[in-house]
């Protein structure tokens, strides 16, 4: 069997903005991320951070014109190998590696509906020198301007990103095969998802184009932040005058969730952990899944 790239979990996301200051009234004072310096040397970018250190870099345009593509970076086992296998695949848009300031290695690629991959060995954020101030402009030295949320919401994780596909056996080829990454049986009604888990369970929910979309849009690409507490998580949200626009719903595995969205319309899900470890329900290889041998 021919070595194989092994996936241990969500890096970070990158999500595309236009102003840091509106977005940071979001994700900072509502959400309660943390601002951390930025290891990368583009202005444009502010790193923040959930509680168990995944990140969050809110991307504004680099010409102040033309907004970017979202894209989620997952942690591997081992970089060289990943590089190397990427580049026997095929996949398009595969860039050179490139070394952060804290030693973080990356490299991009498409997988083959565009969705923008990035693969990054773990952060070294500890062993830094960088400072950022307040709105996350980020320099070598000086004082690190810490602002305190005043939020009650704390998104411990990433538990999951959504991505839009097209033809999900295709699609498996990167997510399945290549990368390793576990399709489990969903918790969802109908089919039109496959869920892919990594080792510390989070996941990657893989969306067939939908027949119709909703009031807002195709809501397919998002990122689910985990809570602990979706009640008090809601409160928090309604209080800071932010709409939640589907939810509080739960799943099959009794995860709760609902949905907003960010100042940019970037859709954004709150999410509990689910417990899928005694489900009943069983997936073949392209995550359709059954309960009690019927097809979902
Ligand atoms: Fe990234
Ligand atoms: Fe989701």
């Amino acid at each position: 069997m021919p070595d194989s790239i092994r996936v241990k979990t969500i890096n970070h996301v990158g999500i595309p903005i236009w102003d840091r200051r509106a977005s940071l009234k979001f994700y900072r004072d509502v959400l309660g991320l943390q601002v951390i310096p930025s290891m990368v040397d583009s202005p444009h970018i502010v790193w923040t951070k959930t509680l168990d250190g995944t990140m969050v870099h809110l991307i504004e345009p680099s010409d102040g014109e033309n907004l970017g593509a979202p894209h989620i970076a997952f942690e591997v086992e081992d970089f060289d190998l990943a590089v190397t296998v990427l580049g026997e695949s095929g996949y398009s848009e595969l860039t050179e590696p490139g070394e952060r300031h804290d030693g973080q290695k990356y490299v991009f690629v498409d997988d083959n509906d565009g969705n923008r991959l990035e693969f990054t060995t773990a952060s070294g954020l500890p062993t830094s020198s960088r400072v950022a101030d307040a709105l996350g402009y980020t320099t070598d030295s000086g004082t690190n301007e810490v602002v305190n949320s005043p939020s009650t919401i704390k998104i411990l994780t990433i538990n999951h990103v959504g991505l839009p596909i097209t033809e999900r056996a295709e699609c498996l080829r990167m997510y399945r095969d290549l990368l390793n990454i576990n399709v489990i049986a969903h918790q969802i009604d109908g089919n039109s998802l496959c869920w892919a888990e990594m080792p510390d369970g989070s996941m990657v929910h893989l969306i067939d184009t939908p027949h119709s979309v909703g009031p807002h849009g195709d809501g397919r690409q998002h990122v689910a932040f985990e809570v602990a507490d979706i009640e008090v998580t809601a409160e928090a949200l309604v209080e800071a005058e932010v709409e939640i626009v589907e939810g509080i719903g739960t799943r099959h595995d009794g995860q709760q969730f609902l949905f907003v969205y960010d100042p940019d319309g970037n859709r954004i899900e709150i999410a509990t952990r689910g417990d899928h470890s005694q489900t009943t329900r069983t997936a073949d290889e392209n995550g359709y899944t059954r309960e009690n041998g019927v097809l979902l």
